[in-house]
């Protein structure tokens, strides 16, 4: 990765560190459906599948957790019984996150360097983050603190650019993004280069397979503005404050005369899909 794409990274965390409560307020939460499959996929949503194997100390690290979007419905899933641990390297967003999803244990790190055991994690999950930790060392890390046979699930909820709102939105946010800012951190299923880390990194884990499939129930956004507030979080648009007012200008401009964006009953429409990846580790 270039070293424009590392500052970029750096960039997006200083965001984060002063705009999470934007980010809780804004950003949608996961669509369960999707969770729950690809919980099923990691052996660990049946109470008998958890049961079985060598023994771990979480059932379940969201790594990357953010806010706690996806470990709050992880733990809605999986109910009391499960084990969990999110892990961050922003201390802002898992104060959010300890407000939001009680109960969980936290780490502030970063997946390239984690604070747990060998072999001590049944599952290991990156929700919506695995653009940023997509190399080498943070997957052997992830691998590390797997039991044998565990399994890792990623999971990106992708907006549908074969929406004009979006494919609207996502234009301005390439004009604008941060240089050297890769194309998979506004489309992770138009660029999919960040799966290139899994070859890099040598046979440890199983191939990655693949479901992608669109939310249950559609997001609904009462006006452009709050479209353009949604999607200034995206962390592309991690740039100087002039920058950022002209992105999000361009966005309101173009939204508002486009006849193509539809307001339905003065709503806007984002629709979404959950990609979902999952393997297992190799020894
Ligand atoms: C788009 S947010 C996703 C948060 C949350 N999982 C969600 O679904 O809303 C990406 C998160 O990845 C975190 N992150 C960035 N670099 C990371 C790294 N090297 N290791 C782990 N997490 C990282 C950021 O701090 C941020 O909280």
């Amino acid at each position: 990765m270039s070293m424009d794409a590392e500052i970029h990274k750096d960039a997006a965390r200083e965001m984060w560190k002063t705009t999470n409560g934007t980010y809780e307020k804004v950003r949608p939460t996961h669509d369960r459906a999707a969770v729950q499959y690809l919980l099923r996929q990691l052996g660990v949503l049946d109470n008998d599948l958890c049961d079985q194997g060598p023994p771990f100390t979480y059932t379940v690290l969201d790594v990357g957790a953010g806010t706690g979007k996806c470990t709050s419905v992880i733990k809605d899933i999986l109910g009391e019984d499960a084990r969990l641990a999110a892990l961050d390297p922003v201390a802002g967003m898992l104060d959010q996150l300890k407000v939001a999803v009680p109960g969980v244990d936290t780490f502030v790190s970063p997946c390239e360097d984690m604070p747990l055991p060998d072999n001590s994690v049944k599952a290991v999950i990156s929700s919506q983050s695995f653009h940023f930790i997509a190399n080498v060392t943070a997957l052997r890390e992830v691998h590390r603190v797997l039991v044998p046979g565990g399994k890792f699930g990623i999971l990106f909820s992708v907006d549908d650019e074969a929406s004009p709102l979006v494919h609207t939105v996502f234009e301005v946010i390439r004009k604008y993004k941060y240089p050297g800012c890769p194309e998979y951190f506004i489309n992770t299923l138009q660029d999919v280069s960040w799966q290139e880390c899994f070859t890099e990194a040598g046979p440890i884990f199983t191939p990655l397979q693949e479901h992608v499939m669109p939310w249950e129930k559609q997001g609904m956004l009462p006006d452009v503005e709050s479209v353009v507030q949604l999607f200034m979080t995206f962390s592309a648009t991690a740039r100087e404050p002039e920058v950022r007012e002209e992105c999000a200008e361009s966005m309101r401009q173009l939204l508002t005369a486009n006849p193509a964006v539809e307001q339905d009953g003065g709503e806007l429409e984002v629709p979404r899909l959950s990609a979902l990846y999952w393997c297992t580790k190799n020894k």
